[in-house]
């Protein structure tokens, strides 16, 4: 069986860390895992008054969301949480009332940051609120992956063996407990 994962990359930046850290991700999957990116680039600023008539953009983008058979987020640390714009993403995603697309979707967080502890708040704040949304969530492992100057090469291989092998552990887990969630949670029941 070979699942779609949608992925999140939480950066707008074009030399972003966690797009690097995103692309190593891939190489490294399990080859029963199908990537493809969910961008949250264009969205507007969400607010209920939007609930009526979705804009085309945030249709796509929750379409998305809905379609995908898990989602991995793969995310800076801001200001000790995640990017506004994630934020942003995921509220569009989880509205109107009702209609939430994170319901019963697996999901997986993991982050890179060059300080010492790696994303490691933000992936708690980013925990917190896929609680609310009701995805249950990979427990373990967790990787907080702190960013070293040529750690990842732009074509996404990792130079440090160690590191590249915990990265392997990591996604050969995720792919386990998606398998396991849909067992309990087919998609076709929701
Ligand atoms: C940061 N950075 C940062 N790093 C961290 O470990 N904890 C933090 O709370 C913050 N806060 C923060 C706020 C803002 C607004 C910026 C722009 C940056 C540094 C951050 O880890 C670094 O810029 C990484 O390169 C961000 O990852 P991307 O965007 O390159 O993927």
């Amino acid at each position: 069986t070979t699942y779609k994962v949608g992925y999140l990359v939480g950066s707008l930046a074009r030399e972003s860390i966690n797009r690097k850290l995103a692309k190593a991700l891939i190489r490294i999957a399990p080859e029963q895992l199908q990537f493809s990116e969910i961008s949250f680039r264009d969205l507007p600023l969400y607010s209920y008054d939007y609930d009526a008539d979705y804009p085309p953009e945030a249709r796509a983008f929750k379409d998305a969301i809905k379609a995908a058979d898990a989602v991995l987020f793969v995310t800076p640390e801001y200001n000790r949480s995640i990017p506004g714009g994630l934020k942003n993403a995921i509220d569009w995603a989880s509205r109107p009332y009702g209609t939430n697309a994170f319901t019963h979707k697996p999901s997986a967080v993991i982050g890179t940051s060059p300080g010492a502890i790696g994303t490691a708040v933000a992936q708690q704040s980013l925990r917190s609120v896929l609680s609310f949304c009701n995805s249950p969530q990979m427990n373990a492992p967790e990787a907080y992956i702190r960013f070293t100057p040529g750690l990842i090469t732009d074509e996404g291989e990792v130079t440090v063996a160690a590191t590249e092998e915990f990265l392997r552990t990591y996604m050969a887990e995720f792919h386990t407990f998606i398998a396991r969630v849909l067992a309990v949670l087919p998609r076709e029941a929701l």
